[in-house]
């Protein structure tokens, strides 16, 4: 298939052109470089062994998304990664929160309808369930209210989602609640390209084994779990993006439904600690890191159940916690050399 990836030279984005490459689909890129660079389409390059269309473009501009559907004729499917992404940024920049994700959203299902694209993947989160009650969360598990201005995007963003499939039964959309993404391509070329101080664990703990930052702040140790430490469900990037290649075949061959929503995790939960020890292990390597206060807004716990990716999309993650702290730290040392 054609398909155009929207976020395309992000973090997730990237490793899934490299996935969609790998299936013999035909990729095409939009990207406003917002929180990338054009490094990446070099990468990929370099990984795929073959060039990519790129088009430089804003999804917040429909005109712009127009001229490029246009001049590319014959998208079958879009897979839309474009976003802001940031939870605390989101409580800062409400308004821009909304014109990414929200307008940006709408421009994009807006331009498909005109082009008569009716294959649609959209990057959800499980953020959507905020603090949950059950473990794991399966997809009927509520969705809840965030605190924040982006979890709120993602839910949103489903909700316009499910209405808009519910009038156009022609449109078949997938919604894919990412876990927690980690780890890098093998190559070590592509990975997350965290902007000033990362927020998020994996890139923190890279960044600390590599003397960019001088110690981990572990958040919290009085969680009630195995060893007090938060719990999440970490996915290895280069999982999570085959995801998207098995959901494009199933929304080719839906039939029941026009809209599906999939939990994209692992199945286990590991907490923070259980990480840092990975990391430490496989990399050898011994991480300075200090016990601090929990972190506002953190859940104490969450994982996903993947039953039914498993048995509807066939796609269950194949690379452990030790491959996601391997690749991360080859793709830590790699930047550093560029
Ligand atoms: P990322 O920031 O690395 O990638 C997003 C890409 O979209 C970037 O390259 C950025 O330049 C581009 N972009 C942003 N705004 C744009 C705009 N207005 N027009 C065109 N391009 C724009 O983020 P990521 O981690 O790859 O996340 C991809 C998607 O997955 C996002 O929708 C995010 O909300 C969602 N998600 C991410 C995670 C995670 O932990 N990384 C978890 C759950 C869901
Ligand atoms: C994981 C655990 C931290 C950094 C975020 C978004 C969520 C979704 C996934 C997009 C927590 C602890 C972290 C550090 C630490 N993204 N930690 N020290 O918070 O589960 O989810 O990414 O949709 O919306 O909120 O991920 O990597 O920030 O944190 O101890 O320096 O690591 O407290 O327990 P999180 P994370």
């Amino acid at each position: 298939m054609k398909v155009l990836v929207t976020g395309g030279l992000g973090y997730i984005g990237s490793h899934t052109v490299v996935a969609l490459h790998e299936a013999g689909h035909e990729v095409v890129i939009i990207d406003n470089l917002d929180n990338t660079n054009i490094g990446v389409l070099d990468a990929l390059k370099r990984i795929c062994d073959r060039s990519f269309n790129f088009y430089e473009r804003d999804i917040r501009q429909q005109e712009s998304l127009e001229e490029v559907f246009s001049q590319e004729k014959n998208v079958e499917a879009v897979i839309h990664f474009a976003a802001r992404k940031s939870v605390n940024e989101s409580l800062k920049m409400p308004a821009a929160y909304f014109d990414h994700n929200i307008k940006g959203l709408i421009n994009v299902i807006a331009t498909c309808e005109k082009f008569a694209v009716h294959r649609f993947i959209f990057s959800s989160s499980c953020t959507v369930y905020g603090d949950p009650d059950v473990f794991p969360v399966t997809e009927l598990t509520p969705r809840k209210k965030s605190p924040t201005p982006y979890g709120n995007s993602k839910r949103i963003g489903e909700e316009i989602l499910e209405e808009y499939a519910s009038l156009k039964p022609e449109f078949r959309v997938i919604l894919l609640r990412y876990f927690n993404p980690v780890g890098a391509h093998e190559s070590a070329l592509i990975g997350e390209l965290p902007l000033g101080v990362p927020a998020n664990l994996m890139p923190f703990i890279t960044q600390t084994a590599a003397g960019i930052r001088e110690k981990l702040r572990v958040f919290g140790k009085d969680y009630e779990t195995r060893d007090g430490t938060a719990i999440r469900d970490f996915i290895h990037v280069m999982d999570l993006a085959e995801a998207h290649v098995v959901s494009l075949d199933y929304a080719n061959a839906m039939q029941q439904t026009n809209i599906d929503v999939f939990n994209i995790g692992t199945g286990t939960g590991n907490t923070v600690l259980e990480v840092i020890e990975a990391f430490e292990r496989v990399n050898n390597i011994k991480l300075n890191y200090a016990f601090v206060d929990r972190r506002d807004g953190d859940v104490e716990k969450i994982w996903a159940d993947t039953e039914k990716a498993d048995s509807v999309l066939g796609w269950r993650a194949k690379r452990s916690l030790d491959d996601m702290a391997l690749s991360a730290w080859q793709w830590q040392k790699n930047i550093d050399k560029k």
